[in-house]
């Protein structure tokens, strides 16, 4: 397994390019199941959550054909409709194909996602969904077995909850629905509206995208025409490299990145007094004579997103007072706590609270990652840390940064991937 080594880094300077975002990716992959042509997708992140998913694809009969962070997926040969455990025990995001194979074929079966270290990540509100289209759900032995030989109907969805993932299956589910599918409390994360527009332009109307309600046309289960379209850039890769950019107090460039998508992120870290020049497709951070104290509470786009939570908690170990960060989306999020305070950060924990007293000098030692965010919240503890830092177990990383190391080494760090 790899490991990486940091060495304290006084400063970063220069530009780091951001790549696609990868939970734009894998809804958009999982689309292609409803696709009639060969559709070319760019700007596809190069990170192992995309490969599980192409891979996954492939296992059921796709053609995939890789360029350098582009893709061709021809799902015309697609024959099976069932999702291993092998494949969706590895990433829970599998759970993506549910509603392409059951619009397209009319019968799916998707191993359970299971849960994972940030929680217990149920799928009850993608099943209900379903079921009220018309689909008949039942679980077999750790299998989502769902049929609808009739065709899915569409219908008036409420969301009890805002789900990422829910929405873009019932947006999918949609598309090929008999009839128009109402979806109220939706998700409005840029992931999910960038597949409502690629679903718009090939042909399926949708209103209200950006909203808490979509009103999607359903073609009644003709295949669709998709065009290429190349993916947004990483929201959550970029607020990452702006908390490197704060943590170590350097001036930083990102280019091919969203600023708007960012909008929460900017605004925390001017409160901690930072200050920042942006472009179109370009945000430059800027150092700052004190970094304040922030409080933070992590909810539903467009407000602070919970994939932001462990870095703003490493970068609030740097703060002068005491910072309160509270996770409201997810029941186990704080794993990186006890890695940070075995690098002498001082957190306390009171339920899904977490209390940050700062500045407090951090030195390096062996950190173990747990999850993907949690991996990079040790990465930029790394960085100011006294002495070297070795964060093992960076196969978290590795699912969702695309060459991490070699981005933060192009912008002055001193940080090297190496074999346990
Ligand atoms: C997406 O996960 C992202 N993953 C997550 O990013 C992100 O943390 C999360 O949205 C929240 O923004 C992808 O897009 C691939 P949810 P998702 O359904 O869709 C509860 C990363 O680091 N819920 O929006 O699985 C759930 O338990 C990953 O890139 C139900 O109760 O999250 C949670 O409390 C981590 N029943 C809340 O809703 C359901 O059927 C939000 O979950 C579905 C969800």
């Amino acid at each position: 397994m790899d490991y990486l080594k940091i060495q304290g880094t006084p400063s970063l300077s220069g530009t780091i390019k951001i790549s696609g975002a990868k939970n734009a990716s894998l809804p958009l992959i999982a689309m292609c199941i409803l696709a009639k042509n060969k559709v070319k997708i760019n700007n596809l992140p190069d990170v192992v959550d995309i490969k599980t998913l192409l891979k996954l694809l492939s296992n059921l009969g796709s053609e995939c054909s890789f360029g350098v962070n582009e893709v061709v997926i021809d799902t015309s040969m697609m024959h099976e409709t069932k999702a291993t455990y092998e494949i969706v025990k590895t990433m829970r995001a599998s759970i993506l194909v549910l509603c392409p194979i059951l619009a397209r074929f009319g019968h799916c079966e998707v191993s359970l996602p299971g849960g994972c270290a940030i929680g217990q990540r149920p799928i009850d509100l993608h099943l209900k969904a379903l079921e009220k289209m018309g689909a008949v759900i039942e679980i077999k032995a750790g299998y989502v077995e769902a049929k609808a030989p009739k065709g899915l109907k569409g219908c008036e969805i409420i969301f009890d909850k805002i789900t990422v993932t829910g929405t873009a299956n019932i947006v999918m589910a949609a598309a090929l629905a008999d009839g128009v599918t109402t979806i109220v409390n939706a998700a409005r994360e840029p992931e999910v509206v960038q597949l409502c527009e690629i679903l718009n332009d090939s042909g399926i109307t949708i209103e209200g995208i950006g909203t808490a309600v979509l009103k999607i046309q359903g073609n009644g289960g003709k295949l669709i025409d998709i065009q290429p379209f190349s993916i947004i850039p990483d929201r959550i890769e970029a607020g990452t490299y702006l908390c490197a950019g704060a943590i170590t107090n350097s001036e930083l460039t990102l280019t091919d990145v969203e600023p708007k998508h960012l909008d929460a992120v900017l605004a925390k870290l001017e409160e901690m007094g930072f200050s920042f020049t942006t472009t179109s497709n370009t945000i430059t951070i800027h150092p700052t004579d004190e970094i304040k104290p922030v409080k933070i509470i992590t909810q539903e786009y467009p407000a602070f997103p919970t994939d932001m939570q462990a870095q703003f908690m490493a970068l609030a170990t740097q703060a002068n007072g005491t910072s309160v960060i509270e996770e409201r989306l997810f029941e186990n999020r704080f794993m990186h706590v006890s890695e940070l305070q075995r690098m002498g950060a001082e957190i306390s924990l009171n339920g899904h609270i977490a209390t940050v007293n700062g500045k407090t000098e951090l030195s390096g030692t062996d950190v173990m990652a747990t999850d993907l965010r949690a991996s990079s919240a040790l990465v930029l503890a790394g960085l100011i840390a006294k002495g070297e830092t070795d964060v093992h177990r960076i196969y978290h990383l590795d699912r969702g940064y695309d060459a991490l190391e070699m981005k933060l080494k192009n912008a002055g760090a001193n940080v090297q991937r190496l074999k346990e």
